[in-house]
Order: structure tokens, then C-alpha cells, then sequence
């Protein structure tokens, strides 16, 4: 694969088309909005500049990753390309009606991949002219920290998508896991889910307060699951006390198939978290940009510690 088209050019897909043209893909840029593409021109002018005054990128790789990126409306851009990368809003009615216009356009052997964060595979294949070379590429944000990619194949993927889209993975130092069946919120958002569920309803039972949940988290789960996962662990722990401990806690845990008031009254009245300034804690007074510094300062340190190559 040489060039790619990245779709949708917004919090993902920009950040996307800065990964690939750092590693001398040849990325079109595609969205609908000008203004969009402008600002994703700016973000990716902007972290390229930071990327070489740190000197993580030099000179050269600096130019040559801008220099890799064209940005377009137009969609005769489908007609020629290697493969598409889907990033546009999260809607299945818009996802279907883009996937009906391009596949129309693009060569039979173009791969059409979609960054959907838990949309089903299967339906928006069936709006897939030739739905063999469609797949699920499903990217975490910050992408250029997270190093997990989950590829998830629909019921008529064929190997050989499978393998183009693992192999692209691989090719810009991303780590890729197969998710072999289309289920709703793939592995990762399952995982998270489940977690999540569990932690609202030990705060709704004032077993635990929002701070008590989050620091479990921080300094001992996910402090422990950034080195060795659940599997590891319970092999390490040894399987006889993860099975003893397992069978008289499951039984205890949440399992409400809705959403507890303790969220959804918050969503009614607009606490959304950092964006509107209160969500389980106060925002009001800037504390959210602090968090986000805090987050990505961390977060680098550990990318770093654990997966930089010198
Ligand atoms: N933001 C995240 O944390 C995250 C993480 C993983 C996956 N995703 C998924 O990635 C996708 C994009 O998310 P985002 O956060 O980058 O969204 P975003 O709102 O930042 O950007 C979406 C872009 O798509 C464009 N767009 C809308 N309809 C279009 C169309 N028909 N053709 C071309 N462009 C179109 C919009 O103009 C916009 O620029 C979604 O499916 C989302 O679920 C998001």
C-alpha cells in the first residue's frame, strides 16, 4: 500500500494523516467541509513544528510528512488509491451513504476501512460494493500514543483485507489485535464498559466515592494492566485462586442492562464533564485543562518508559 485516503478530517482522521505521512505513506486528506480541512492543516502544521523542535522528527521528516498530505472535497480523489481510511462522523446512515457513494468509485482492489468506535461491521458492509474488502480499524485517541489498533472482521471480510490492514498496522509501529467476530463495542469497549458499569454502581451504592474509583484504577489496576493484562495476571495469580475468588464475587456484580440515574440525570442537566465544566468533579475554574495536561504528561512518560525505541 502507497496512498491512502483518510476520510472525515477531524479529531481522528487528521491525527491519522500526520502518523501515515510521518512514515511516507501518501495521504489524501478528505472531507466535506473546507473549513475542516483548514483546521486539520493547521493541527498537523502545528504538531509537526513541536515534533521537530523536540527533536523527535528532523528536519527532513518534518517537510516530508507535510509535503506527504493533500487535501481535498472533491471525491474523484476515490477513484485512485490503495486503500480508505473512514473517520467521518459516527452515524450509520452517514457512514452507509458514504461507503454507497465511494465504493462506487474506488478500484475493485481498493481495502475500505472504517475507524467506527462500536458500529456494527456486517451493517455497514451491506453498503459496501464489493463488502469482501471492508473492515472495521478501530484507532484509540491520542492516536499517536496509544499503540493499540483493534481489526475487526465483518462476516464477508476476506483474509486477504484482513492481512493488508494488520501488515498497514504493523508498518507504522501500531500494535494490532484481531477482533474475529462483528460484536457491538468490539473487545476494548466491552472491556471498558463493563468496568465502567461496575464502578457506577459501587459509587451509587456509596461503597466507593468517584476519587476512591479513579485512584484503584490509577495506582494499582491500571497502573498493573499497562505491563501484564487480565490473562497474565490470572496466570500469574495462579488460575485455582482467580477461579475461587471469581466464582463468589461474579455472582455480587452489576448486572443492570441500563444506565443508572447517576449518569443519566447528569447527562439531563448538561454536566458533561471537562467540556462543560462538571461532570463527577468541577471543571468550573480551568481544573479540566489542568487534567488534560496531567493525562498527556503521563501518559508520554510511561509511552516512553515502556515502548520507546533509542
Ligand atoms: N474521538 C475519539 O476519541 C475517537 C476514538 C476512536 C474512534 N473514533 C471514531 O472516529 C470517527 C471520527 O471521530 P472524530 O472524533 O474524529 O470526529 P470529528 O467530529 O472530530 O470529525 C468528523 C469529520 O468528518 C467530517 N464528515 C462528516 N460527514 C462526512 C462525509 N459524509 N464525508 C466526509 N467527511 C465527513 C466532518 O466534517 C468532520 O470534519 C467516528 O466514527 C468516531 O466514533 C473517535
Amino acid at each position: 500500500m502507497h496512498h491512502l485516503i483518510i476520510a472525515g478530517s477531524g479529531t481522528m482522521g487528521a491525527s491519522m494523516a500526520q502518523i501515515f505521512a510521518s512514515f511516507d505513506y501518501k495521504v489524501t486528506l478528505y472531507d466535506i467541509k473546507a473549513e475542516a480541512l483548514e483546521a486539520a492543516r493547521e493541527r498537523i502544521a502545528k504538531n509537526v513544528a513541536i515534533l521537530t523542535e523536540s527533536g523527535e522528527f528532523d528536519a527532513a521528516r518534518g517537510q516530508r510528512t507535510l509535503s506527504n498530505i493533500d487535501y481535498t472535497t472533491d471525491n474523484n480523489c476515490f477513484k485512485s488509491c490503495d486503500a480508505v481510511i473512514e473517520n467521518i462522523v459516527e452515524n450509520l446512515e452517514i457512514k452507509r451513504r458514504f461507503y454507497a457513494e465511494i465504493s462506487q468509485l474506488t478500484p475493485d482492489d481498493t481495502v475500505i476501512a472504517s475507524n467506527t468506535s462500536g458500529l456494527s461491521i456486517n451493517a455497514m458492509a451491506e453498503a459496501v460494493r464489493l463488502p469482501e474488502r471492508f473492515i472495521g480499524m478501530h484507532w484509540f485517541n491520542p492516536p499517536h500514543l496509544i499503540l493499540l489498533v483493534e481489526i475487526i472482521r465483518g462476516d464477508h471480510t476476506s483474509d486477504k483485507t484482513a492481512q493488508a490492514i494488520y501488515d498497514l498496522c504493523l508498518a507504522i509501529g501500531k500494535k494490532p489485535v484481531m477482533v474475529n467476530k462483528d460484536v457491538l463495542g468490539f473487545a476494548a469497549n466491552r472491556l471498558q464498559v463493563a468496568l465502567f458499569r461496575e464502578a457506577l454502581a459501587l459509587v451509587d451504592q456509596g461503597v466507593v466515592s468517584p476519587e476512591g474509583i479513579d485512584d484503584v484504577m490509577k495506582y494499582g489496576l491500571g497502573f498493573r494492566y499497562a505491563c501484564v493484562g487480565p490473562m497474565e495476571i490470572a496466570d500469574l495469580g495462579g488460575l485455582d485462586v482467580w477461579n475461587h475468588v471469581s466464582s463468589y464475587v461474579a455472582p455480587d456484580l452489576c448486572a443492570e442492562n441500563v444506565m443508572p440515574a447517576s449518569i443519566t440525570e447528569r447527562v439531563e442537566r448538561g454536566e458533561l464533564g471537562v467540556k462543560t465544566g462538571r461532570g463527577f468533579y468541577d471543571y468550573s475554574a480551568g481544573q479540566g485543562e489542568e487534567l488534560i495536561k496531567e493525562r498527556d504528561r503521563k501518559m508520554i512518560a510511561i509511552f516512553n518508559a515502556l515502548y520507546r525505541e533509542e
